[in-house]
Parts: C-alpha cells; structure tokens; sequence
C-alpha cells in the first residue's frame, strides 16, 4: 500500500525526510481493527516529527498522520481516536497517562491506504459528516474543545480571544467558542486570514497584538512567543490562558508579577479523551458547526500540503484523500 514515511529529520529542511512509498499493509492483531483509511488532515505535529521536535530519531521510520476516517473490517463507517493510552494509568483520563501515545509517535499513523488501532479507538462516524470533514476532527478540532469546555469551562457571554486565525486549532477554536454563544475575538497577520476568522463566528478580527474592544475572560493560546506577551495583557484579572501549542517559539518571558498579581491561571492542554471527542460530535450536530476546509489533496502530492502549512499558508485544515 502506498503511505507517506518518515524516514530522517531535520530542523532546516523537515520535508527531506519524507518519502511517499509502497509498504506493506498492516495486520491487525487481536484487540486491534484494521481501518481502510478514506481522509485524513495535516496538522503542524507532523511537521515537529520531521523536524525532529519531540520525537526521538530511534522511532524512524513511520507512518505519519494522527488523523483518520475510514471503513473498518465490518464494513462500519469510523473516526479513529488519536491518543493510544489506558484511562486507567491517568485517573479516568487517557490524555494523563504517563505512557500515552498520539498516532505516528509509537504507532503507524494515517497517511497511507489501511492502519492498525486498537479496537477502542474506533469511533461511530455519524452519517451527517462526511469523511473529509471527519478526519479534521481527531486532533485540532478535540484540542479546541477540551481547551474551551473542559480546560477553560467557557459558558455563554464569556469574552474569548483566540490567538490566530487560521490554523487547524485556532480555526475550530473559533467556530466551537461562537457556537457556545462566547464573544469571540481573533487575531491574525493578514487581512484576508481576519476576515476568514469573521466568517467563522469571530465577532471582530484583530491585527497580532493589537488593542482589544475590552479584557478578556479567556486566552486560546497556540502560537506561543509571538503572541504570548499579548495574550497576557489583555486577560482579565483572574482570567484563564489555555495553551495547547507554541508554533513560534517556546520560551517567552514569563512575566511572574503579572501572573500572581492579576491572579491569571495558565492552564496546559493536550490532546481530549475519548469521550470528549463523542460529546464534541453531540455539540456539532446540534449547534451545525462544521470544519473549514481549506484544500483536498491526493496522498502523493502530500509535500505540498505540508509546505503550505510551514510557510502559513492556509486557511483552516488540509484534508488528504487516500
Ligand atoms: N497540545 C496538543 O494536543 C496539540 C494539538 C494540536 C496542535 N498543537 C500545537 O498547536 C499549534 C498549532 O497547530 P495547528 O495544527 O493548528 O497548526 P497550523 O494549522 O499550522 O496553525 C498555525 C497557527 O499559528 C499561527 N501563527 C504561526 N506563527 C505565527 C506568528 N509568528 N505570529 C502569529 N501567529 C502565528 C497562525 O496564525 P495566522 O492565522 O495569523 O496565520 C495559525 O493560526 C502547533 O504548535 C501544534 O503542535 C497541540
């Protein structure tokens, strides 16, 4: 079958190291299903891998792609869960597991015509979303949703900023706090990618670091150092900062007096559990939020969505078809 690999890292030029190549299709062991993969979406972690951020040289080579939708042996429509882990090693929550795993870490991910995963991972794809719009959820879309609704608790009327506009996270960030009933502000670097975050439910669209109409009870932080000083200054005293990602750099200054004289509360986010994705899938059909697409792509032609990510280029998620 044909997949895309990683084969070798780098820092300077990540796409080197990917090769589109025959493999040999997996078999599933007992607890495990095999998935004939239908879409999957890009997202910037496998970029990290190649660039060899947070995955260690010794696990090459492997299948990337955390993002899946497909058949499984029973002929069952399915969204496949990213995060390989045991609720019970986390207290109740997989995303705690010391020993978790997301796709294409330890496991062969999902850009390639059939992957293996265990049984549990196999979610119900409900009939009302198609495969495409499907495989832009498992990571980016439940990232959001746990930072909102399980990190950060926003209810109805809350002020939400999210930190970007386009990206696979900020995108879905801003659609599920606008359908939540949240004022959502957004900040991006073009004018074009503000008038997407609009579109997507944003009540207004602001320059990186721009003056906001007011505080804001809630930061959804994924870019990091470019933006993290701002996402500071404009949180209410007591507000909440979720951090899910740090795109551009990992290490701003921490500004501790602000913190514990506007008493902020910084919470880390990573990855949602398995029933966070079902209730995510609840909230979409009611409320009728759907992912942005920004392109469909074949699996051969896979590096050139990978270079419209890295140079910032896009507009909600890649979708790959297999
Ligand atoms: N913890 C987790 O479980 C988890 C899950 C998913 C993703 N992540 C992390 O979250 C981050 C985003 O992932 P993604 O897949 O959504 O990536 P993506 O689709 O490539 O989006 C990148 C985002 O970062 C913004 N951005 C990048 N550089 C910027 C800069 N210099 N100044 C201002 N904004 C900048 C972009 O904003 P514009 O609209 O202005 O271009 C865009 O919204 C990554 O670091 C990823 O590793 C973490």
């Amino acid at each position: 079958m044909l997949a895309a690999v990683a084969l070798s890292q780098s820092d300077a030029d990540p796409l080197s190291g990917l090769d589109i190549k025959d493999v040999d299709e997996p078999v599933a062991p007992e607890g495990w299903a095999k998935v004939e993969i239908r879409s999957s979406s890009l997202n910037m972690h496998d970029v990290w891998t190649l660039r060899g951020v947070g995955h260690p040289a010794d696990r090459l080579p492997i299948i990337l792609g955390c993002d899946a939708a497909g058949v499984d042996e029973h002929g069952n429509e399915v969204i496949v869960y990213p995060v390989i882990a045991n609720p019970d090693n986390g207290g109740g929550d997989e995303t705690l597991d010391p020993d978790r795993a997301l796709l294409s870490e330890r496991h062969n991910g999902a850009f390639a015509e059939y992957m293996i995963v265990p049984q549990r991972n196999l979610v119900p794809k409900p009939a009302w979303l198609s495969f495409d719009e499907a495989a832009c959820l498992p990571v980016a879309w439940t990232t959001a949703y746990r930072m909102l609704f399980t990190q950060a608790q926003i209810t109805a009327g809350d002020s939400v900023l999210v930190q970007g506009a386009s990206g696979g996270v900020a995108s879905a960030a801003i659609t599920l706090a606008a359908a939540a009933g949240a004022k959502v502000y957004a900040t991006a670097r073009s004018e074009s990618k503000r008038a997407l975050a609009v579109e997507l439910g944003a009540t207004e669209a602001f320059e990186s670091g721009a003056r906001l109409p007011e505080k804001v009870d809630v930061v959804i932080e994924t870019v990091g150092e470019a933006t993290w000083g701002h996402s500071m200054r404009v949180l209410r005293p007591g507000g909440t900062i979720v951090i899910a990602g740090a795109t551009s750099g990992m290490n701003p200054p921490a500004d501790l007096g602000r913190i514990f004289y506007l008493q902020q509360r910084i919470l880390g986010s990573t990855g949602c559990t398995r029933s966070e994705l079902v209730a995510m899938l609840r909230m979409m059909e009611s409320t009728g939020a759907r992912p942005r697409i920004d392109r469909r792509i074949a699996l051969k032609d896979i590096k050139i969505g990978f270079q419209a990510m890295i140079v910032g280029d896009l507009r909600g998620k890649i979708v790959v078809q297999v």
